[in-house]
């Protein structure tokens, strides 16, 4: 399967007067095309550090990343530019849609920036806004949907340069339980049509709607493999019985 991102010895140091922090330290790991990865932890473990990484937003102190093969610390910035516009889609917690927008105009914004015609821009931008189920939408502006409306679609402007990797941080963490679980669902069916996923969160009953969970702790990589065994949700403060009775009645810890 090909390697889609890969992060080898990965650091990412904070001097703060006398004391370092290390909010990555010694991180390693493979994404392939086609995954589902959750990256969990809780605060301050380093995932929004490997989120910035992976995003090509922030540079790591020490260490290499690969983006589907290409070396990032070698780019300049308008190719770190070019590889979050070209590869990269990306789901925030409060959406980040522009308000004075309407909700197709938000969508075709990463093609603006790409340099696509305008025609290509919104018949595209008219697709991936029928994948998430808000056609009628359209020329609404964003203060005029729902939470959960608001979040799809950001997921169709994640979608709309057809990225390599769709990267979600909290994606869920504005929305009440049941429309966060209909985002993870559609996050699900994205990664059954062949979608590389990146979702960080700190919420195990979340971390467990992927197939592999990579789990962080001060900057360190404590679990990485599938999400269904009892070691995926394990935190070390809380006792495994009471995590595993929390995740299954889909709290988060
Ligand atoms: N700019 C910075 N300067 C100094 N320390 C930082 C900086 N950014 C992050 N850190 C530290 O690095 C560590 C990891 O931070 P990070 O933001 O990656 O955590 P997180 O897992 O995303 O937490 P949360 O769930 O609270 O968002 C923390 O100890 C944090 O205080
Ligand atoms: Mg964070």
């Amino acid at each position: 399967m090909k390697e889609l991102i890969v992060f080898e010895h990965i650091y990412k140091i904070y001097q703060m007067g006398d004391t370092e922090v290390r909010a990555a330290d010694d991180i390693s790991f493979k994404i392939h095309k086609g995954e589902f990865v959750a990256i969990v932890g809780q605060s301050g473990s380093g995932k929004s550090t490997c989120m910035n990484i992976i995003g090509a937003l922030d540079v790591p102190t020490e260490g290499s990343y690969y983006l589907d093969g290409a070396d990032v610390g070698t780019m300049d910035d308008n190719q770190l530019a070019e590889i979050r516009n070209k590869m990269l889609g990306f789901i925030f917690q409060q959406y980040n849609l522009i308000p004075k927008l309407t909700v197709i105009e938000n969508i075709e914004l990463p093609l603006l920036y790409a340099g696509v015609p305008k025609s290509i821009r919104r018949k595209r931008a008219k697709e991936v806004l029928n994948k998430v189920g808000l056609s009628e939408k359209a020329k609404n502006l964003p203060s005029q949907l729902s939470g959960g409306q608001q979040q799809r679609v950001s997921i169709a402007r994640a979608l709309v340069g057809d990225p390599s990797v769709i990267l979600a941080d909290e994606p869920t963490g504005a929305l009440d339980s049941r429309t966060g679980r209909e985002v993870l669902e559609f996050l699900q069916k994205l990664h059954s049509d062949g979608n590389t996923i990146v979702l960080i969160t700190h919420d195990n009953s979340i971390a467990v709607k992927a197939e592999r969970i990579i789990r962080l702790q001060d900057g360190k990589v404590v679990y990485d493999g599938p999400s269904n065994v009892p070691e995926a949700v394990v935190n070390p403060d809380i006792p495994i019985e009471l995590q595993k009775k929390n995740t299954e009645e889909g709290g988060g810890i």
